[in-house]
C-alpha cells in the first residue's frame, strides 16, 4: 500500500507531526509542500495524508492550493487531514474544520484531526508590521492554555487511517444505500450458528424417538407378564 504524507509548516510543528505519523506506516513518501520541486502525483498513492498549521484561522496557502488542484482526485481516493494550531479550544477546532474543508471533503475524509500545536513563531520570519499583533495573539493563547503536540491524538488519527482497508467494507459498515454490509467473517458466524441449530434439532428428534421406542418396549414387556 502506497502512502503519501504531504505537509506545509511555518514554524516546524506540522513537520514534526508529519514525521511522527510517518513512523506508523510502511515506507510512506513524505513531502514538504513548500519546498518540494514537483508535487507528487496523487494518483500513484492509495492513501493521502495532508496537514499544516493554522494561521489566522486558515490552513497554509501551499496546502490549500494542492487541495484545490487535486480535489476531484482526492475525492476518489482515501485521504485524511491533520492540522496543528495554537488554540486548545475544541470549538475553535470545529470552526477551523468548517472554514477550511468543503462539505464533500469533510464527508469523504477518513479523518480530520487537530493534533495539538506549538507556539514557536520565533523560528520563522514574519513581516515586521504583523509582529506586534502576533506577539499579542501568542501571549493570549499561551496564557489561556499553552498548546502542545498531542501524540495520543496523532495515534488515534493514524488508527483511523489504518483501520480503513482499501476496497473492502469494514465490519458491518453502511453501504451507499445506507443498509449494512456484512463481512465474510460475520456471514461465516451466522452460517455456523444455523448449522449448530440444525444439529441440535436433529439430536433432539433422535432422543425423542429413542424415548418413544423405550416406552413401547417397556409396555410390551408389561403386557407379556
Ligand atoms: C502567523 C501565525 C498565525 C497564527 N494564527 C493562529 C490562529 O488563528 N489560530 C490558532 O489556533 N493558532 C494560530 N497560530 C498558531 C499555529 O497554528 C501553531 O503554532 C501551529 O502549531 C503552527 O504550525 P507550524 O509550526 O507547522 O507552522 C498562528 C501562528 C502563526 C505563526
Amino acid at each position: 500500500m502506497k502512502i503519501l504524507i504531504a505537509y506545509a509548516s511555518l514554524t516546524g510543528a506540522s513537520e514534526d507531526v508529519a514525521k511522527y505519523i510517518a513512523k506508523k506506516f510502511e515506507n510512506p513518501k513524505i513531502v514538504n509542500l513548500s519546498t518540494v520541486k514537483n508535487i507528487p502525483d496523487f494518483n500513484k498513492y492509495d492513501k493521502i495524508i495532508l496537514g499544516s498549521g493554522i494561521y489566522f484561522g486558515k490552513i497554509h496557502k501551499d496546502l490549500k492550493k494542492v487541495i484545490e488542484q487535486n480535489k476531484e482526485l482526492l475525492l476518489n481516493k482515501k485521504f485524511a487531514f491533520f492540522f496543528s494550531c495554537g488554540s486548545t479550544d475544541p470549538k475553535k477546532h470545529k470552526e477551523v474544520i468548517e472554514k477550511n474543508y468543503s462539505s464533500e471533503l469533510k464527508r469523504k475524509a477518513m479523518a480530520i484531526s487537530c493534533v495539538g500545536g506549538i507556539l514557536n513563531y520565533k523560528k520563522c520570519k514574519f513581516p515586521a508590521k504583523i509582529m506586534p499583533y502576533l506577539n499579542l495573539k501568542m501571549l493570549k493563547m499561551k496564557k489561556q492554555n499553552p498548546p502542545e503536540l498531542d501524540y495520543k491524538k496523532m495515534d488515534e488519527f493514524c488508527e483511523k487511517i489504518n483501520n480503513i482497508t482499501l476496497n473492502k467494507p469494514s465490519k458491518n459498515t453502511k453501504n451507499q444505500n445506507g443498509s449494512k454490509t456484512k463481512t465474510k467473517k460475520v456471514k461465516q458466524t451466522e452460517q455456523n450458528k444455523a448449522k449448530q441449530t440444525e444439529q441440535n434439532k436433529a439430536k433432539q428428534t433422535e432422543q425423542n424417538e429413542n424415548k418413544i421406542e423405550q416406552n413401547k418396549q417397556s409396555k410390551t414387556k408389561q403386557s407379556g407378564k
